[in-house]
């Protein structure tokens, strides 16, 4: 497999270049399944004196049914590879068809109930600690409004980055 253990503190990398610009999958498992998406909205930081990660997921997507069964997901990056594939698991729905095997991703286990998959340059297991939707009356800039037209507004999960590995 060809990874390490790191600390958060040694991910090199800029945050918004790794989410915003060359985007990440969250992969999470449920009843022995495993359904991943890509994402661009989300950050690493710390909070509670931990590290963590936050992510942000629709409740329409199918990933949505496996971050709220499973107590931990995976945050893969590829730096910048992987497009296609990155542009596939955030086209297609895993509801409607095997999407991982479209996008030609092979699954790597990274313990139980963290998958990721071949190729990723960092890997952050992940297990939840925080959640809440994000709700319009607490937005001061009433104009984020306008990204949840069909009022499908985001669950944020505030996770804690338990592993990182690294190529
Ligand atoms: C570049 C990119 C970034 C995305 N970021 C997010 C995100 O942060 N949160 C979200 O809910 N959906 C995001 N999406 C949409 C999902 O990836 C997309 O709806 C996906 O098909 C859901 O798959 P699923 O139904 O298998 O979960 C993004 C899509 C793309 C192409």
């Amino acid at each position: 497999m060809g990874y390490r253990r790191t600390e958060p503190e040694k991910l090199s990398g800029n945050t918004f270049r790794m989410i915003g610009s060359d985007w990440m999958l969250v992969t999470a498992e449920a009843d022995g399944k495993v359904n991943t998406m890509t994402a661009s909205w989300g950050g690493l930081g710390v909070l509670w004196g931990r590290p963590v990660a936050y992510i942000f997921i629709r409740p329409q997507r199918y990933t949505y049914e496996f971050t709220e069964a499973s107590d931990r997901l995976t945050l893969t990056f590829f730096g910048g590879r992987e497009r296609e594939a990155l542009k596939l698991c955030g086209t297609l729905s895993g509801r409607d068809c095997d999407k991982i095997a479209k996008a030609g991703l092979v699954p790597v286990s990274f313990g139980d109930g963290f998958t990721s998959f071949e190729g990723a340059e960092a890997v952050l297991c992940c297990k939840k600690i925080y959640t809440d939707l994000i709700k319009p009356e607490c937005m001061l800039d009433k104009s984020i409004d306008a990204n949840y037209a069909k009022g499908d507004y985001h669950r944020m999960y505030v996770v804690e980055i338990t592993d990182v590995y690294t190529k």
